[in-house]
């Protein structure tokens, strides 16, 4: 990529690894004037590791990590499970719970563990979504959305990612895996997010 090619209002790069996020966001700016660019054409920049302690912190850091290396405008979510039974658990660390290695089904399981004496009342939890935009460096806009919800007592549904199997948004009623794609994002936290975001977007490549 060349250097006019980076200052090029009609780039957006979308900064995430995780192939659910990408999907659903991408599908959300294709409508936009803009070319959508992914981490895969810049096999040498290294993934940032998250220190932060709020999904605010993190998204910010991330679209700001990625915009000062690539040169692009960049767009980056944090996003993860917040259940209150398990005080917030597991919050920020959604990606990494367990260990970087486990899978999203032994991520869930885990959840349904700690869960296992704890009783339909108290199951509520909710999914976080910050959606930060940056360039050269500096955040320049950011948008958040939450969904509340509750923790089934079983994994249901083959759709979405992450721990969309477990989570009903009213009791025994169908969990986000069970949704499909247009169902989850007319409701869902990145969905709200992105809302907020394409909004701004269309501003920025209007004027
Ligand atoms: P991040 O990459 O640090 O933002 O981690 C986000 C993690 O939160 C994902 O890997 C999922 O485990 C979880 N997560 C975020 N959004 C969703 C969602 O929409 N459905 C299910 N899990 C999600």
């Amino acid at each position: 990529m060349s250097e006019n090619e980076s200052n090029d209002k009609s780039c957006l790069l979308v900064a995430t690894f995780n192939q659910g996020k990408l999907k659903e966001i991408q599908s959300y700016l294709t409508f936009l004037p803009i070319r959508l660019l992914s981490l895969k054409i810049f096999p040498n920049v290294d993934p940032m590791v998250e220190k932060g302690k709020t999904f605010k912190e993190n998204a910010g850091d991330k679209a700001a990590y990625y915009s000062r290396f690539t040169k692009f405008l960049t767009m980056a979510d944090d996003s993860g499970l917040v259940v209150d039974a398990l005080d917030g658990k597991p919050g920020v660390y959604s990606a990494r719970y367990l260990s970087e290695q486990a899978s999203d089904r032994d991520r869930f399981c885990q959840i349904l563990t700690e869960l296992k004496d704890i009783p339909d009342s108290k199951r509520t939890a909710k999914f976080e979504c910050c959606i930060a935009l940056a360039r050269e460096g500096i955040v320049r806009e950011m948008v958040q959305g939450t969904l509340e919800g509750v923790i089934s007592r079983e994994p249901r549904g083959k759709n979405g990612f992450g721990y969309d199997p477990i989570f009903q948004v009213v009791q025994n009623g169908p969990t986000l895996a069970e949704l499909s794609s247009d169902e989850k994002n007319q409701i869902s936290h990145r969905g709200q997010a992105l809302r907020k975001m394409v909004e701004k977007l269309s501003l920025r490549v209007s004027t």
